[in-house]
């Protein structure tokens, strides 16, 4: 059973896309163990009540130092044990010594087709309305492992999703949530605690049922 730690910073549609499959049975062999948010206001934290997952909620603004604030999100995350951690809209850096101890145990899920429109700077929103700008008309989303740079880890899946004449940067979050990362998180959770995921040579390769 993969014990999955879920981390957030706002809505949680994301988390609710996990708990949904897992509770449904489309993802199989995994339990979430935990949600952390660095938000205490995130709508991601009442989800997981809901839903009798425990949750906790830890910010850098608490801590004198980031290093000191890293150190204690890390232990936060040793605690939970997990076999993966999932960053489902979770705005806060990494911690390079966290990436070093659960590398290629992180995924993070980017709202974007890598390497478009992706690194420091595009997050939420933006990097819809930064698409909408380049008037590119295919978008979507994609889930990676996290390595030390940006939105730079091994690509896991990626599924693309169509912009519609009119679109303002709000429509085109919203369906490139309902067609693409509600559904790609999921299964990538699903292929990794099934062992159909490997890392080779810096890129994840898919195994196919023998
Ligand atoms: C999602 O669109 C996610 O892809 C994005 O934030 C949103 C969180 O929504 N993440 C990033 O932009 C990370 N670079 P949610 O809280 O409703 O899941």
């Amino acid at each position: 059973m993969l014990n999955v730690v879920v981390l957030v910073s706002g809505g949680g549609t994301n988390l609710q896309a996990v708990i949904d499959a897992v509770e449904s049975g489309r993802v199989t062999n995994a339990r979430i163990r935990g949600v952390i948010s660095n938000n205490k206001g995130a709508y991601a934290l009442e989800r997981a009540q809901k839903h009798g997952i425990d949750s906790l909620c830890i910010s850098p603004k608490e801590f004198g130092t980031r290093d000191e604030f890293n150190r204690r999100f890390l232990e936060a995350i040793d605690a939970m044990k997990p076999d993966l951690i999932v960053l489902a809209g979770f705005l806060v850096v990494i911690p390079p010594a966290m990436i070093e101890k659960y590398r290629n145990r992180i995924i993070n899920i980017h709202p974007s087709l890598i390497p478009s429109f992706c690194g420091t700077g595009y997050y939420g929103l933006k990097v819809h309305e930064a698409a909408l700008a380049r008037g590119v008309k295919v978008v979507g989303a994609t889930v990676h492992f996290v390595d030390e740079g940006t939105d730079t880890g091994p690509i896991l899946l990626q599924k693309a999703v169509e912009v519609q004449a009119g679109d303002t940067p709000q429509a085109l979050q919203r369906r490139v949530m309902e067609q693409a990362e509600w559904k790609i998180l999921p299964k990538a959770i699903d292929l990794i605690a099934n062992g159909k995921v490997a890392v080779e040579d810096g890129l994840a390769v898919i195994k196919e049922d023998k």
